[in-house]
């Protein structure tokens, strides 16, 4: 089964006494729990974690790089000012998804920005726990389905360049590239089957 690492940022330990009418009243325990339930659903076998420590989070990421093993992120305040991140996740050899329990959009002028977005393949926020479960859905979908015998497994590019799977959202998200990723429909543009190659 393929693995997806859910990586999560500082304070996001304490969710359920946090701030819990922004956040809501789901433990982190809850969060990681519902994850590996709705990743194990799409095939997929999540590792959830979490760290209030910007060292142990690059160091993460760059596991997931040399790994080839899609994320879902939410980096919590790192989101908004570490580029010491998003250097490291510029690096990735697999899909990305960066998520928020709010909608910083609509809160804070310093949550606006995000220095994360623009190496990531989308990013979706707002939505509660539900803004997990979307974005491990948008993960299954960009790595394609997992074959038994191995392909789709961590270390194989899975589903790159292949029509099936990872198609419609597949060009979005090319290593590199910024602005309108993860947009269906931006995606898949003509002449980029299969994208960035490394799904
Ligand atoms: C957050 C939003 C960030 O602005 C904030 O710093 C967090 C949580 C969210 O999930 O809504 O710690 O990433």
């Amino acid at each position: 089964m393929r693995q997806v690492l859910v990586l999560n940022g500082p304070n996001l330990g304490r969710l359920g006494v946090r701030e819990p009418e922004v956040y809501g009243s789901a433990t982190f325990e809850d969060v990681a729990g519902e994850c590996r339930a709705v990743a194990r659903k799409l095939g997929l076998r999540a590792d959830v974690r979490q760290t209030d420590d910007e060292t142990e989070l690059v160091r993460w990421v760059h596991e997931a790089a040399d790994g080839r093993i899609p994320m879902v992120l939410n980096p919590a305040a790192f989101t908004h000012y570490s580029y010491a991140l998003r250097d490291a996740l510029a690096m990735r050899t697999a899909p990305l998804v960066e998520v928020h329990l709010s909608n910083p959009a609509a809160r804070e002028s310093f949550r606006h920005n995000s220095v994360v977005a623009g190496v990531a393949d989308g990013t979706i926020a707002g939505f509660g726990l539900m803004s997990y479960r979307l974005a491990l859905e948008a993960i299954a979908e960009l790595v394609g389905p997992g074959e038994p015998g191995g392909a789709g497994e961590a270390g194989e590019p899975a589903g790159a360049g292949e029509a099936a799977g990872a198609g419609e959202a597949a060009g979005a998200g090319e290593a590199g590239e910024s602005g309108g990723m993860g947009q269906p429909g931006g995606a898949g543009e003509l002449g980029k089957p299969g994208g960035a190659g490394f799904r």
